[in-house]
């Protein structure tokens, strides 16, 4: 599985790049909001220290302007990704995209449904929220499924990038479905390194180490 990173600041994409945890970046209009600084220079920055794939999220609310965004976004760095919300406008821009050979990747995903149809318009990633199907009382780890299912059914190359992370366990969850990519916020990404056992285990060798090391 490989694991994105769910962030649009800048030092802390680097502390977990620099911990070997980062194959591309995903942002979004809340995320770039958040870090508080212009939209162009944080991706131009992000694309200066990562080569994976960076997903950038369009606002045009009709298939011509996302296109538009589109082109523009695709020149800020190497390896842009163009999000692209999920509606009928949505999807025509994908179509088109994707006949370009611009990547995209489709947000907002709350359905099995609208993988599939993501993936028919030729979305390169779909982004099914998780969290945020928890969160009202759904299982959201149950379309990462489904979306799974359905793609191998009909060997629909379309990745599943799985979104709105909130915890370690929906990572794991969803590298057993065999989810193709987790975004993930930093601060859970730092907790995949962390287990209670490991720091015991840590602290009971560098106290034996200091008794043999005594008598050197
Ligand atoms: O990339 C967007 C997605 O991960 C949003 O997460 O926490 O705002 O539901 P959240």
């Amino acid at each position: 599985m490989e694991f994105f990173v769910d962030s649009a600041e800048v030092e802390l994409i680097k502390e977990v790049n620099e911990m070997g945890l980062v194959d591309g970046v995903t942002t979004n209009p809340t995320l770039i909001k958040k870090a508080g600084r212009d939209h162009e220079e944080t991706i131009r920055e992000i694309s200066s220290f990562i080569d994976g794939p960076i997903s950038v999220e369009t606002l045009s609310e009709d298939a011509e302007g996302i296109i538009k965004e589109a082109e523009v976004f695709s020149k800020w760095g190497k390896n842009i990704v163009i999000k692209v919300v999920m509606n009928a406008e949505g999807m025509k821009a994908v179509k088109e995209l994707s006949k370009r050979g611009i990547k995209t990747n489709v947000t907002l995903i709350f359905s099995a449904l609208q993988a599939m149809i993501a993936a028919k318009a030729g979305a390169t990633y779909v982004s099914p929220f998780v969290g945020r199907l928890d969160d009202i009382g759904h299982v959201g780890m149950e379309i990462i499924s489904d979306i799974r299912d359905i793609f191998d059914n009909y060997s629909m190359s379309t990745k599943i990038l799985v979104a709105s992370i909130r915890s370690p366990q929906h990572i794991s969850e969803a590298a057993i479905i065999g989810a193709d990519v987790s975004t993930v916020p930093p601060a859970i990404l730092k907790q995949l390194l962390k287990h209670p056992l490991t720091d015991k285990g840590i602290a009971a060798f560098l106290e034996d180490a200091k008794a043999w090391k005594q008598n050197d």
